[in-house]
């Protein structure tokens, strides 16, 4: 089975060809256009200059995506493109784009939830079967689930203000690191000593697997107010501390769910990591350490894999095709989209 993967619902233009074909998965391309230098100046991604990004590179991208891996349109069987959750604007260019190829070459459409292609991205990368517990960390997103077949999603807490990969952004950008956040914290902090600074674990040590990052944000305010103009020491120091004080956030509540997950599904093998935070080198330390302590096999894909990518949604689509689930031309995209429709079950699932 060869599948085409459009990804357009933030500021990465992206196309790839998946195929899954004796003895295993293979991306046979990955194209990823990147608008970091566009929404750089302006600290964050503005959607109306995304969807016009999109909407200029995206024919090229899958053009692009269908020569590198040497396949024509009638070799495919199938189009998957990220329906949501998303910016709108984006998510209507890849869409209507997918589904135009689709008509035209008589092929299969799936709409594709993002969030739940970045939770089986584990599963082109490595072995990996249900159930398994993620932490699904982006710039959108934070929450530990309950991973229990394709489209079967239990959440067992989410973030009660910012996703973590918006804790990276909001601090990088004032503590003068630029955008994208997250990798500009990562290289300032290797520098730097994280025990300079002491900034606040929001919910650390209280029961549960909610998270909460904006007490982090209000102290590195504070921090810099107090302090006048950084210098580059202050700055990988101050990175360093930020970096330290989300990951150890993030392993405290995925403590919690570990010993959730354990009692409540002793078959499962696996900690999965997933989303752009993913890649974050001491993040992928700290839930290491966590699933060898619990008797767990930690699996977290490649970097390039957890940053947002086309192969992901390809793949998610290939997963929802083996099982017949197709989408007709007129399904929606959806900028909100939660994988568990029912919520956080926070109480119930605490014990
Ligand atoms: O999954 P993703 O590419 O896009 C969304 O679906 O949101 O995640 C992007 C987020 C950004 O907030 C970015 O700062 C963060 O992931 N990120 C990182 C690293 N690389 C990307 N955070 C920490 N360390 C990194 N190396
Ligand atoms: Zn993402």
């Amino acid at each position: 089975m060869i599948v085409l993967g459009i990804e357009t619902s933030c500021d990465e233009t992206a196309a790839a060809i998946v195929a899954d074909i004796p003895p295993g998965p293979k991306i046979r391309s990955n194209l990823v256009r990147t608008q970091f230098a566009t929404h750089a100046p302006f600290g964050g991604v503005v959607p109306e200059i995304a969807a016009r990004e999109h909407l200029y590179h995206l024919d090229v991208v899958i053009t692009g995506a269908l020569a590198e891996a040497g396949i024509t349109l009638a070799q495919i069987d199938g189009v998957a493109a990220a329906a949501g959750p998303g910016l709108i604007g984006g998510l209507i260019v890849g869409t209507t784009t997918a589904k135009g190829i689709a008509w035209a070459a008589n092929k299969p459409f799936v709409a594709v939830n993002h969030l739940e292609a970045h939770a089986l991205t584990v599963r082109l990368t490595d072995e990996v079967s249900f159930p398994y517990l993620l932490l699904l960390v982006s710039g959108g997103h934070c929450q530990l689930l309950s991973c229990m077949g394709v489209g079967r999603y239990v959440c067992l807490g989410t973030t009660l203000d910012d996703a973590a990969g918006e804790a990276f952004d909001k601090t990088a950008k004032q503590i003068g690191l630029g955008y994208p956040g997250g990798p500009a914290i990562e290289r300032a902090a290797a520098e730097g000593d994280s025990r300079r600074f002491h900034l606040p674990r929001p919910l650390k040590g209280r029961p549960g697997c909610d998270f909460s990052f904006s007490g982090l944000k209000t102290a590195v305010r504070q921090l810099i107010v107090d302090r006048g103009p950084l210098d580059s020491r202050d700055k990988a120091d101050l990175a360093a501390s930020v970096e330290h004080a989300i990951c150890d956030a993030l392993a405290d509540r995925t403590a919690n769910a570990i010993a959730w997950f354990r009692s409540h599904h002793p078959e499962g093998e696996s900690l999965v990591a997933a989303g752009g935070v993913a890649a974050n080198a001491q993040l992928r330390r700290c839930l290491a350490a966590l699933a060898e302590r619990a008797g767990l096999r930690f699996v977290v894909p490649p970097p390039a894999l957890c940053t947002d990518n086309a192969a992901m949604i390809a793949w998610a689509g290939m997963e929802r095709l083996r099982l017949g689930l197709v989408d007709s031309l007129d399904a929606a995209p959806r900028p909100r989209w939660p994988l568990d429709a029912t919520g956080p079950q926070r109480l119930k699932r605490r014990g």
